[in-house]
């Protein structure tokens, strides 16, 4: 049964049964294998590759082709886990038509079995349609960082009645428009208890509490390779980042006193076919 492929009935009869649903980010082939082999449920491409490992400053310049590159490389290392593309900002925004197309790319072009999209009853069309057109989707609520800018910046939503309502009503219209799941980022822990129960779809939190129906972290914060800021809903299950730095110091003072390549490593060629190259060579 563990080894079953995850589908979106796995998910629901997860939630049913109150099991708890993992979720991780993934962005190369690498990484897919170790979650997929630890037993992960789904794997989100996000589009937190954009500052994560592109180098950009938030999620806003990430591009289609971008993501898709991520997310063809994650398909090729999963082989049980769900896999989830992240449509960057402006790729469902413009209009409905692009949103189908955009998203149709992410299955057609990458293998993803669902996508994600950010936003609340403003996107219960755009995810109404992108459904009728057979796309799994999911939506993303709370905190949606490409409009951080719009909420204030990088902050808690919902602290109060009236945002807490807004949050719980555009997580009833995505459901109602079709979406499979909901990702609840940066939240009360108490709002995301009660839209978890309120949903009939299964809720996946980032910094909502313990009571939704399941978590999602990057795998770079889980795995302690990210540095800077660490956002308090983060936790570090490891410090990977400085065994691979402790990694390469080795192999610089390695190469540098010439103790590798040892022979272990290194390739032979006999005396005889030596000396013969030596003839030719000093002729
Ligand atoms: O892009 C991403 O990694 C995400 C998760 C944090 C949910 O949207």
């Amino acid at each position: 049964m563990q080894n079953d492929k995850v589908k979106l009935s796995t998910l629901s009869k997860m939630k049913r049964d109150d099991r708890p649903i993992t979720m991780v980010t993934a962005y190369d082939t690498p990484t897919a294998r170790i979650v997929d082999a630890a037993g992960i449920d789904t794997v989100l491409t996000g589009d937190s590759a954009a500052n994560v490992v592109l180098g950009y400053p938030d999620t806003i310049p990430v591009t289609v082709d971008e993501l898709l590159h991520h997310t063809r490389a994650v398909r090729r290392g999963l082989s049980r886990a769900m896999l989830i593309g992240d449509m960057p900002f402006m790729s469902y925004n413009i209009s409905i038509e692009r949103a189908i197309e955009n998203a149709g790319r992410f299955m057609k072009e990458a293998g993803a079995d669902a996508v994600k999209l950010e936003g609340g009853g403003c996107m219960a069309d755009t995810v109404r349609a992108i459904v009728r057109a057979g796309i799994p989707i999911v939506g993303h609520l709370g905190l949606t960082p490409q409009t951080a800018g719009m909420l204030g910046g990088y902050k808690v939503q919902g602290q109060d009645a009236k945002t807490a309502r807004q949050i719980y009503q555009d997580a009833l219209g995505l459901q109602a428009a079709g979406a499979f799941m909901l990702v609840l980022e940066c939240v009360p822990a108490r709002l995301g208890t009660l839209i978890s129960k309120k949903l009939d779809i299964p809720v996946i939190g980032i910094g909502a509490g313990n009571g939704t129906d399941g978590q999602v972290l990057v795998y770079h914060d889980l795995v302690g390779i990210q540095s800077g800021f660490t956002p308090k809903f983060v936790k570090r299950y490891a410090q990977a980042g400085e065994i691979m730095q402790k990694a390469v110091e080795s192999y610089c003072k390695e190469v540098r006193e010439r103790s590798f390549p040892g022979e272990e490593h290194s390739f032979k060629i006999s005396d005889e076919e030596l000396a013969a190259l030596g003839k030719t060579i000093n002729a």
